[in-house]
């Protein structure tokens, strides 16, 4: 969002029409359309802020105990806020992860962000954070998760679950592509295959679902998502479509 001039003043209808229909968290980066995409949130979430759960990504070459200082900064001002309900990294990168929590720290102590985390955590990233000074205080991680990239669920999923750590999962249509074999699985619960590969996520404990949608028609129907209840022969029935994974493969990242 952001990036085409054209599409401006309908992103920012879209995200208003998320907003009036009750889907108020909002995960946008700096990295996205470089700026672009925050500061068009900014004027979405103008006069309704408190209503609105914020979350931003700081790129990890800048993500030094500084560094994330000046990053932020930049960012809430082109969100027009003061402060962001999460702040994560957007992937691990050669900064050493305590330099950048003591800059999320900091941030934290300041009041300009809530809470911090992570996203494109493997497991074994996951493992090294309690000995990170920090650490344990991460909130989420975000990855690449839904019915057609299920890897998270071998150890990574099970290992936040275990923690109660809430996992984010993006792109969660698989970015328009799901398969058309999922519509005669969806018109079984009056759904969209994409209505039901997020209330397949949703159904989940703990599991934040980020859907990008430009389009006031997609926002309806991805809202409606949320009442779709799935019964345990249609999850057998993707099970059998996307099955589960039986053994462990790195984490995909889109
Ligand atoms: N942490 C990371 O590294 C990372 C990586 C990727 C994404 N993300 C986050 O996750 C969010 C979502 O991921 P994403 O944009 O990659 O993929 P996505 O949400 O799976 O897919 C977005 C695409 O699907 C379309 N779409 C949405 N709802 C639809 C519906 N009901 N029917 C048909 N098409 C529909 C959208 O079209 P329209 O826009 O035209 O409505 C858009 O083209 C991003 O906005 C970003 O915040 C994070």
């Amino acid at each position: 969002m952001g990036e085409r001039t054209d599409r401006y003043r309908s992103e920012v209808k879209a995200l208003q029409l998320g907003f009036d229909l009750g889907m108020t968290l909002v995960d946008t980066a700096e990295m996205y359309g470089e700026g672009r995409a925050e500061s068009l949130v900014g004027e979405a979430i103008a006069g309704r802020r408190k209503d609105i759960f914020l979350v931003s990504k700081v790129y990890p070459h800048r993500a030094t105990r500084s560094g994330v200082l000046t990053a932020c900064e930049q960012s809430l001002k082109r969100l027009k806020t003061d402060y962001l309900d999460l702040y994560l990294l957007h992937w691990r990168g050669s900064t050493p992860l305590a330099e950048s929590f003591e800059g999320f720290l900091q941030l934290k102590q300041q009041g300009m962000i809530r809470e911090f985390g992570v996203s494109n955590f493997d497991l074994d990233d996951m493992e090294e954070l309690a000995g990170v000074p920090g650490g344990r205080e991460v909130f989420t991680n975000q990855v690449l998760y839904n019915l057609t990239r299920r890897g998270i669920e071998w150890d990574l999923l099970p290992w936040c679950r275990d923690r109660k750590m809430p996992v984010m999962a993006y792109s969660p249509v698989e970015q328009g592509r799901l398969p058309a074999q999922m519509d005669a699985i969806a018109r079984k619960v009056n759904a969209s295959r994409f209505q039901l590969a997020l209330a397949w996520l949703l159904h989940q404990d703990r599991i934040l679902v980020i859907p990008k949608a430009a389009s006031e028609a997609h926002v309806i129907e991805n809202r409606k998502a949320l009442d779709i209840q799935i019964p345990e022969q249609i999850l057998a029935e993707l099970d059998a479509l996307f099955p589960p994974p039986r053994n462990k493969s790195p984490l995909e990242i889109l």
